[in-house]
């Protein structure tokens, strides 16, 4: 089943509580234990003041909620519950499962989970709990109910946060609870031990199992591991999650019925370890948590994320559980937003489709591990640019909420996101590695912005037929059945591009034999017989302007109705295909064979754009300038000009009113520098 049709009928938003239909969700993660009673009536106040609408509370705060086994103490959270809810603020209350409080692994040192070399991962930080361990999910399920029973009928309750990103610093568990839980799997999805053994190519250096019990997780070994077993077990790894979260979410199921269930999703560069297309259908509605990466380039990766956010939830309304309002804890070098940057960012996940927007956190933490992350009320308090920042994005939620619950119009251009193809592409043991599979991805979303072209991401499970064009950046890990659908979409006159390092491995990650691009060979009409990745300092030239770096083929043409749109001008390659194209009654199989940069693609899909209207871009871009994206209902189109640039642009209005900034005249609206401007068009008259 699709992601597409499988997702559709769990879809329910958060619950009305205090706001009402017809509002963007605005607020934060509130850490009040951190905080004497005094900060509490001051954050009441000064979250009203900015127009703070919803919290996620009690996040990781079991320690204090069962300070002992089986020893219960709610009476701090029933009062900042009562508070809130008295201040006029929801609830989007944790299970508070995301950190173990310290008695847990001083009982059960069991549960905590060991790494590939058998480093033993200690409490002291967070998250220190391996995702099958069956005495962690006793505890776990324990807190869960009684946290349920306690609140079900609250007012302030409107929607459930399950645990906490799950995965973040645990997903990977070599433990003897994983070996079990693997083998497990691994049952489930081979009938037969022969099965298995064909499927990851035992054969090879004397790996073949006579036994299920000999299979272990990818511990540590002398060198390259199989990369079969290493596949299955970042699948089993993703899945395992999934079945806490499933856990988790059935006991709220069967106390709270009517209370809406979400976990927060990490779709982000720096996350590539669960594949998020199959947990869609395990959330009423999709949440995420999005950081920005600083410097050049990050803007563009955080739409590229929130679009994809936005295909995960089917095109409907998503939550932004955590983002930042300025400089976070975790990189080498952590800057601090530029003016501007903190209305822009948010503004672009609601472009791309949220409804809500919130922070990680509310108040700026004084001790701990995350006290220089930044937050709504940062350490020098209220009279500060961050908050002023933050309540004036508080008024504009308010002025945008006509655009609550409306849905993103799909692009008619459409990137295919695969998180094995992820995985594996880096996977060591290959020609280079150099690959970088997101940013290959990301290098075309670029480029398409550039050229004034709206894109979506979309996971490659979706259905994908509606659009014009698809590209296929390394889609490396192809399946028989994405063989099929590919060849289907290029066969009813629509058109392809496929990049380098695509097609050559089946789902058992074992190579397609015949030559490569393997299962896209016959599809794009070309053959490679080798490989021919680059060294770190070496570039090549091609005709059509662009430098390939990092990676080039040898292409040879295999279908005389190929022709060949680039050639290498210099290096070993001199001559040969370096871009080709197979005419397809009506439409097209592209193939790049190199790494181009994001300025060499945007060389390519000008050059392509001759041919494919879908490739020209909108003029309210402004060659480049704005990103456009566009919410809509039956009644009105929402369209969301972002500045891409550190200058003012003025881009054509085609008949919509400003909602939000910009000064307008009657024929243009002027985007201030990393601003957002808003206008409405009615439809339908
Ligand atoms: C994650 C976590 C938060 C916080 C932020 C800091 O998103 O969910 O608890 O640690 O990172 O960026």
């Amino acid at each position: 089943m699709s992601t597409q049709d499988a997702g559709a009928d769990r879809y329910r938003w958060v619950k009305e509580g205090s706001l009402g239909a017809g509002r963007l969700r605005f607020g934060a993660d509130y850490n009040p234990e951190q905080w004497s009673r005094e900060v509490w009536r001051d954050d009441m106040r000064l979250m009203q003041r900015a127009g703070v609408n919803i919290v996620s509370l009690g996040i990781f705060s079991w320690a204090l909620l069962e300070p002992r086994p089986g020893e219960w103490d709610f009476g701090w959270l029933d009062e900042i519950i009562d508070l809130l809810h008295e201040s006029g603020i929801d609830i989007d209350l944790a299970t508070a499962t995301a950190s173990p409080p310290p008695w847990m692994s001083r009982l059960h040192p069991e549960v905590l989970p060991v790494t590939e070399d058998g480093t033993v991962l200690h409490p002291g930080g967070r998250q220190h709990w391996r995702p099958t361990s069956p005495i962690f999910r006793f505890y776990g399920l324990r807190l869960v109910r009684k946290i349920a029973e306690r609140y079900a009928d609250h007012p302030a309750l409107v929607a459930w946060h399950i645990s906490n990103e799950l995965g973040c610093h645990n997903v990977f568990d070599y433990s003897d609870d994983a070996a079990r839980a693997f083998r497990t799997w691994l049952q489930d999805r081979y009938a037969t031990l022969d099965e298995l053994n064909d499927a990851w190519g035992t054969a090879f250096w004397s790996q073949r199992y006579a036994e299920w019990d000999e299979i272990l997780p990818p511990r540590v070994a002398p060198t390259h591991l199989n990369p079969g077993r290493q596949l299955d077990f970042e699948r089993f790894s993703s899945d395992a999650l999934r079945d806490y979260l499933r856990a988790e979410s059935a006991v709220l199921a069967e106390v709270t019925p009517s209370v809406p269930r979400t976990t927060n999703f990490m779709v982000t560069e720096v996350f590539p370890s669960i594949d998020y297309a199959t947990w869609v259908d395990d959330v009423d509605f999709v949440s995420n948590d999005h950081y920005l990466r600083p410097g050049a380039g990050g803007r563009d990766e955080l739409s590229f994320s929130a679009n994809l956010t936005g295909n995960l939830a089917l095109g409907r309304p998503w939550f932004l559980m955590e983002h930042a309002t300025s400089a976070v804890n975790w990189r080498d070098v952590n800057t601090a937003k530029r003016e501007g940057e903190l209305a822009r960012d948010a503004l672009t996940h609601v472009g791309h489709g949220a409804d809500a927007v919130c922070f990680f956190q509310w108040r700026q933490s004084r001790a701990g591990g995350e006290r220089y992350h930044s937050a709504m009320v940062p350490h020098a308090g209220e009279d500060s640019r961050v908050y002023r920042d933050v309540a004036e994005l508080g008024r504009t939620l308010t002025d945008l909420a006509p655009v609550t619950g409306t849905t993103r119009l799909p692009a008619r251009v459409a990137i295919l996101f695969d998180w094995e193809s992820w995985w594996v592409a880096e996977r060591d043991s290959h020609p280079s590695s150099r690959l970088r599979y997101r940013a290959e991805a990301l290098d075309w979303y670029t480029a398409l912005l550039d050229l004034g072209v709206r894109a979506d991401v979309v996971p490659l499970d979706s259905c994908f037929d509606d659009y014009e064009v698809v590209i296929a950046p390394m889609l490396h890990v192809v399946s028989e059945s994405v063989r099929s659908r590919l060849v289907a979409f290029v066969a009813s006159g629509r058109e392809l591009v496929v990049t380098y390092f695509s097609g050559i491995v089946d789902e058992h990650d074992r190579v397609w034999l015949g030559g490569y691009p393997g299962a896209l060979r016959d599809l794009l009409g070309v053959l490679v017989e080798e490989f021919a990745p680059l060294l770190p300092d070496q570039r090549t030239a091609l005709s059509n302007g662009a430098t390939a770096r990092v990676w080039t083929e040898r292409v040879r043409l295999a279908d005389e109705s190929v022709t060949v749109l680039a050639t290498y001008t210099d290096g070993d390659l001199e001559g040969a295909p370096a871009i080709t194209r197979r005419r397809v009654d009506g439409g097209g199989a592209t193939y790049v064979a190199s790494d181009l940069g994001a300025d060499g693609v945007r060389m390519v899909l000008s050059g392509l754009s001759a041919d494919i209207p879908a490739l020209q871009g909108d003029v309210r871009a402004a060659a480049g300038a704005l990103e456009i994206v566009v919410r809509a209902d039956e009644r009105s189109e929402y369209c969301f000009r972002i500045n891409r640039t550190d200058a003012d642009v003025s881009s054509p209005l085609r008949g919509g009113i400003p909602l939000i900034e910009g000064d307008s005249d009657e024929s243009d609206v002027r985007v201030p520098a990393r601003g957002v401007v808003v206008t409405r068009a009615a439809l339908g008259r």
